[in-house]
């Protein structure tokens, strides 16, 4: 059994580390901050891109089958009819009659009583999740436009636009990587559930009849991209969705969830969304979304496999798996985020070992020599012990060190933020050693 308050603790030293090295902000601060919105600070917003592009890697680059695109958030109101969202995508809501307070209905364990107040609920109404606003200055029912919930839909409207211009046929995905808003009634857990998140999404497009081979495809796709990136297997799952959570489009869908201090929560999405969503901007919009293959003179509506993450959530998760705080035997508290150095934001720190002798002039050279390749960190600030610990809170896997045996030799030393080994390196091999060491990284996060 976890210990609530200790695994509360841990996320409380999350939030406070994040906080403490600007990885994450409460938005709008210092106007006492806006509920369940968070600004990415320099090493958030660095952990973040490298989160998108190891994604976008795995899934667009490393693959001949999948092409990317990146629609507009805004889209013609009537795509959100034909998707369903206008009529179905809601969530219960229940107000306390007593203390006032909202919440989700099946997110409380007593349908009829406040699980703040214990003061009466009242009964379950459908909330609609989607944001509004109007296009234009006029604002009446003509002019309302949603703010899309989810970024598939950009994916399906393009589908003839893609498959004829990049000449693909099934099976073949689409790819895009970005924001998306929420009305939730119970936004929390920190950057976990918020109203406006950043969601990775694949449409894969396949002929009907294959689609259970390729979903089972994705889900050992998806499970494996996390543990390449230092997720441990045993605080992963997949977990198949009873009948009556699948979505309104939804054959089958199956959970990637990670086991987080506050339970076992999801990641991302893999469903088989069947035709639907072709059939109807098929029939919302008039023209035929289909593949026609001019040889066989086959036609058919492709089925889709849907691999849908959070970026958020990963980013929380990597952040969660790679936290380490230890305690020293001289009692000093020591903190580590021993994130995968491909997602680490800082990937070399070059110190001078002290402010003088010719140090701080070779350290900046090799500085500059380094950021070309690689996001570097110089800091002469302190001393050197307390510099590694800032870099390990920050999750940097290598800090090269000058010292006056560099002057002599042109060697630096490379310190590695698990192992605490510091082999010493040639100055001119720095690059691609580094480089190496990058590729075939393997994190010690467990
Ligand atoms: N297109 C399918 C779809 O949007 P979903 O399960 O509703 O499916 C997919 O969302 C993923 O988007 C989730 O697994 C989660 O990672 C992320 N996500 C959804 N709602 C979120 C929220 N309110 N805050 C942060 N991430 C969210």
């Amino acid at each position: 059994m976890p210990n609530a308050k200790s695994e509360q603790d841990v996320m409380e030293k999350i939030v406070s580390l994040c906080k403490r090295r600007g990885f994450i902000f409460q938005s709008s601060e210092i106007y006492g901050g806006l509920n369940s919105c968070w600004d990415y600070g320099p090493l958030g917003s660095e952990l973040k891109r490298n989160v998108k592009e190891a994604w976008w890697n795995a899934v667009v680059r490393d693959r001949e089958d999948v092409v990317g695109i990146d629609a507009s958030i805004l889209m013609h109101p009537r795509v959100w009819e034909a998707s369903g969202h206008v009529a179905g995508f809601t969530d219960p809501l229940v107000d306390c009659k007593v203390c006032k307070k909202r919440f989700r209905a099946d997110h409380v364990a007593d349908a009829k009583r406040c699980p703040e107040c214990g003061g009466e609920l009242t009964e379950a109404r459908q909330f609609n999740l989607m944001f509004k606003t109007f296009m234009g200055p006029v604002e009446d029912a003509a002019a309302v436009v949603y703010m899309r919930p989810e970024t598939a839909q950009g994916i399906f409207v393009n589908f003839e636009n893609v498959m004829a211009s990049a000449r693909l046929k099934p099976p073949f995905g689409i790819a895009q990587i970005g924001k998306s808003f929420r009305n939730e009634i119970t936004p929390g857990n920190f950057i976990f559930r918020t109203r406006e998140f950043e969601q990775m999404e694949i449409e894969y497009f396949v002929k009907p009849g294959t689609d259970e081979t390729w979903f089972e495809h994705w889900k050992a796709e998806r499970f494996r991209w996390y543990t390449d990136l230092g997720i441990r297997a045993g605080k992963l799952r997949m977990r198949p969705h009873e009948a009556h959570e699948l979505a309104h489009y939804a054959k089958a869908c199956v959970d990637v969830e990670y086991e987080f201090p506050f339970g076992w929560s999801e990641l991302e999405g893999v469903a088989n969304r069947t035709d639907f969503d072709l059939k109807r901007h098929t029939e919302y919009s008039g023209k035929a979304l289909e593949y026609f293959d001019t040889q066989t003179r086959e036609r058919y509506v492709p089925y889709v496999i849907e691999p849908s993450a959070g970026v958020d959530r990963s980013l929380l998760t990597f952040l969660v798996a790679a936290f380490e705080e230890v305690v020293t035997e001289k009692g000093e508290t020591e903190r580590f985020l021993r994130l995968h150095p491909k997602l680490a934001p800082i990937k070399v720190a070059v110190f001078p070992l002290v402010n003088k002798a010719g140090m701080p002039e070779l350290a900046r050279k090799v500085f500059d020599s380094m950021k070309k390749r690689f996001h570097c960190f110089y800091d002469d600030g302190g001393a050197i012990g307390r510099r590694y610990r800032r870099q390990d809170e920050a999750g940097t896997p290598y800090c090269v060190t000058v010292d006056g045996q560099s002057l002599e030799d042109n060697t630096v030393t490379v310190r590695y933020r698990d192992s605490r080994e510091q082999p010493r390196v040639a100055i001119p091999d720095l690059a691609p050693f580094v480089a190496e060491k990058l590729e075939g990284a393997k994190s010690s996060v467990v």
